[in-house]
């Protein structure tokens, strides 16, 4: 059985229904701080009696024996985090405490119980600002915000427990995550919503709040900061066998889940433009503060030694987000 945490979220969420259409057993840990109970019931639904769901806390111990005890769990993948940059500057506490405790908490646990594979959700936050772009995993971690560093820290601790405990890491560095489940079971659903495809069709419906493009005077081709966005569908797959090449005896590693290419707010609100077929309201607003003007990622890595390959477009990733937003919106 495999044990996703923070598998009511956006993205553990997906690899929990990817691991289900592979027929895998798999339990989610959550506690419902940013995740959903419907995203829960549709998991459910789909995995029928090769899914549980556990209810609990990282930071419980008693919920963390709870979980491992009894129970065949092969390996773990682990989602459950605070993801907020500007939350993360106004309330470091809060990132320290559930992203860096809470994975000590479960590093631990698999010590205790012997588990001795884990695959962690890591960010591009880790770099800072670029000094060179596409960013390579080489490139210097110096994370400029406390998520960022919560983040790195766990990525340390992970190397080493390793070195200490033999427990075996694979740490994926997420760049900008974007799309949902082609048939629309699951989507992205945060409250607030910052992020920036959900942000752009939130404003084709009804109340029509105007979409606010922040800054268009950073040093790019058409003054809005460049992301390298890389469908969630094609970040899960990563996931998959990144499990695979620990099960296979790999070692503790790290690798860059972006596509190579980067593109503008701009392009993007056009592109979305384009798939609505609508005209969106939006605004120049002031810069968000910690925002790099530019982050794309060096993928060589990700698909030399796993053998990943990202397959779908940024049309894709837009239509699939856009046909979720139809669906909460009906
Ligand atoms: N943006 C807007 N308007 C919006 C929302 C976003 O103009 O309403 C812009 C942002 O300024 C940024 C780009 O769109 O230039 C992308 O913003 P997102 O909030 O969608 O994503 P970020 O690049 O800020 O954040 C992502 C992840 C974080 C991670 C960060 C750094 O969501 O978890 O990359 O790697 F920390």
């Amino acid at each position: 059985m495999i044990l996703v945490t923070g598998g009511a979220g956006y993205i553990g969420s997906h690899c929990a229904l990817k691991l289900l259409e592979e027929n895998k057993k798999v339990i989610v840990f959550d506690n419902f701080s940013t995740g959903h109970i419907e995203t829960i019931e549709t998991l459910m639904k789909e995995g029928k009696d090769n899914f549980e769901f556990f209810e609990g806390n990282l930071l419980n111990l008693n919920d963390l024996d709870a979980l491992f005890k009894d129970r065949n769990i092969e390996a773990v993948i682990h989602f459950a985090a605070y993801s907020l940059v500007e939350e993360s500057m106004k309330n470091p506490e809060k990132y320290y405490r559930n992203n860096v405790i809470g994975s000590i908490n479960l590093l631990d646990k698999m010590r205790q119980y012997n588990v001795s594979r884990i695959v962690f959700s890591s960010t591009a936050a880790t770099y800072g600002e670029p000094k060179e772009i596409p960013i390579k995993e080489t490139h210097p971690q110096n994370p400029i915000n406390p998520y960022g560093n919560s983040k790195l820290t766990v990525e340390k601790i992970m190397d080493d427990y390793d070195e200490a405990y033999n427990i075996k890491s694979v740490r994926l560095r997420y760049f900008n995550v974007a799309g949902c489940d082609d048939k629309t079971r699951i989507g992205e659903i945060h409250n607030p919503e910052t992020h920036l495809i959900p942000n752009i069709l939130k404003s084709t419906f009804n109340n029509k709040k105007t979409f606010k493009i922040f800054g268009d005077d950073y040093n790019t081709k058409d003054g809005t900061c460049i992301r390298d966005y890389i469908n969630v569908e094609d970040l899960i797959n990563a996931h998959i066998l990144a499990l695979n090449y620990l099960s296979a005896g790999g070692k503790t590693d790290f690798f860059n889940l972006g596509t190579n290419e980067g593109n503008s707010v701009k392009e993007i609100f056009d592109l979305c433009t384009k798939v609505t077929n609508k005209e969106i309201p939006f605004e120049i607003a002031q810069k968000r503060a910690g925002d790099p003007a530019i982050l794309i990622a060096d993928n060589k890595k990700a698909k030399e030694i796993l053998g990943w390959n990202p397959e779908k477009t940024l049309y894709d990733s837009i239509k699939s987000a856009y046909m979720w937003e139809l669906k909460q919106n009906k």
